[in-house]
């Protein structure tokens, strides 16, 4: 049986306890999600360690769902913002939701008919994600960008089709705010 349990969740950086699962994607590791690679490749000249973002996450055998959080740094790559790689779910019947708890941020969501949709996420913002929405969030902000998914455990991350071919809009620093716009040459 699976019993009830807590999850403590530091709002200013992302922490979990327990947590089940970790991971931490550099700049290193995305290389291929930024348009601007001169600028990839300069800022990896400097620091090869540059930290995007990492994923915390609390699961239990024997549970439909799962949560955890995202913790993105502030940063631009070239005039875009730091942000994740975007993902479809493997199960097009399976949405997901953020509740976003510091800084400052934009969802940006594409389906599958290629429509796209912007939301802000401030803290207090709780986000729905649709079934076969892909998403993907961007810190605007200059602060970490802290928000909490919770989602079915047999959702599934499909990183394919955005990896290969990216999202059709771009958000990236404009003169006073971000400014969302088609993808960069
Ligand atoms: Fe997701």
């Amino acid at each position: 049986m699976t019993y009830p349990e807590n999850v403590a969740i530091d709002a200013a950086t992302g922490a979990i306890a327990p947590m089940v699962e970790h991971y931490e994607k550099r700049l290193a590791d995305l290389r291929d999600v930024f348009s601007d690679r001169q600028a990839v490749d300069r800022m990896l000249a400097e620091d090869q360690n540059i930290l995007v973002y990492q994923v915390r996450a609390f699961k239990r055998e024997g549970c439909d769902l799962w949560f955890g959080t995202t913790t993105i740094e502030p940063g631009q790559v070239g005039r875009e913002y730091f942000m994740t790689r975007g993902h479809f779910h493997k199960r097009r019947d399976m949405g997901e939701v953020y509740y976003t708890q510091a800084g400052e941020g934009l969802l940006l969501l594409q389906s599958r008919d290629r429509q796209i949709e912007t939301m802000e996420m401030r803290p207090g913002t709780s986000s729905l994600i649709p079934p076969d929405w892909a998403h993907r969030s961007i810190n605007v902000g200059t602060d970490p960008l802290v928000f909490v998914w919770v989602c079915n455990i047999e959702a599934g991350n499909d990183y394919g089709e955005i990896l290969e071919k990216g999202m059709l809009r771009h958000v990236i620093a404009g003169a006073a705010s971000p400014e969302i716009i088609d993808p960069l040459a």
